[in-house]
């Protein structure tokens, strides 16, 4: 059975399910080169290589995967990134996620992090959720102070760069203790401005 992906709604975004049809959107910031190598991956040459990610991402539902969350900037209609749970298995998963850099520095990804670290914890009922940032990624770094994850140590040559570096991530996690027992400060507040719609759900 497919893990529930309902529809997230915060005040400036709107989280549904990737489609084939955001292929333009993300190939507009998979090009772009201060995207992929910050998160990991090598920037796209073509819209070839975002259709088979979206294919990619797609996929994940029928392996037990949360999927990947397409982020649209609701002003503008515009979908302007991705945010996923990943590796998820039994009562622990990862967070992701990568936006355009025109939209950089407004919020969004602490906002839409905020409404899957809640889907996370309270729909597909999560014990620990990890957050890992490579070490010159300051921007990656501050949105998981902003989000209030605990740091736990720097795992060293943990990721092979598509270019062949090996280099360190530091790890950080909230863990269900954490979010049911008041320790995110955010969380009560952020949720009275969250809708959940499970309209898509079959
Ligand atoms: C990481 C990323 C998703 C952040 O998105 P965003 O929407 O700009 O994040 P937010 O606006 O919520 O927060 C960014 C914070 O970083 C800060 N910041 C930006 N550049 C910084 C720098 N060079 N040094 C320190 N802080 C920096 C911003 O000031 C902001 O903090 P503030 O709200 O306290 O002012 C975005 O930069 C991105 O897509 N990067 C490429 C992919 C990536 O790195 N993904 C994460 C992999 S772990």
């Amino acid at each position: 059975m497919k893990l529930k992906q309902p529809i997230l709604e915060t005040p400036n975004l709107l989280l549904r399910p990737i489609a084939l049809s955001d292929v333009d959107a993300v190939y507009e910031y998979a090009k772009h080169p201060k995207v992929g190598p910050n998160a990991g991956w090598q920037p796209h040459i073509n819209k070839e290589e975002s259709k088979s990610f979206i294919k990619f991402a797609l996929q994940k539902r029928d392996f037990h995967q949360p999927g990947i969350y397409a982020i649209i900037y609701k002003k503008k209609e515009k979908m302007i990134g991705t945010v996923e749970i990943h590796s998820y298995k039994e009562f622990k998963g990862e967070l992701g996620f990568v936006l355009h850099p025109k939209y950089w520095n407004k919020g969004f990804a602490t906002e839409a992090a905020k409404a899957i670290i809640v889907y996370g914890f309270e729909v597909l009922g999560l014990r620990r959720l990890a957050y890992g940032h490579f070490l010159f990624n300051e921007p990656s770094k501050r949105v998981c102070e902003k989000l209030e994850f605990s740091y736990e140590g720097t795992l060293r040559n943990k990721y092979l760069q598509y270019n062949g570096d090996v280099i360190d991530e530091a790890i950080y996690s909230i863990i269900s203790e954490d979010y049911f027992h008041h320790k995110i400060s955010w969380v009560e507040d952020f949720k009275k401005s969250l809708k959940v719609d499970y309209q898509e759900e079959s």
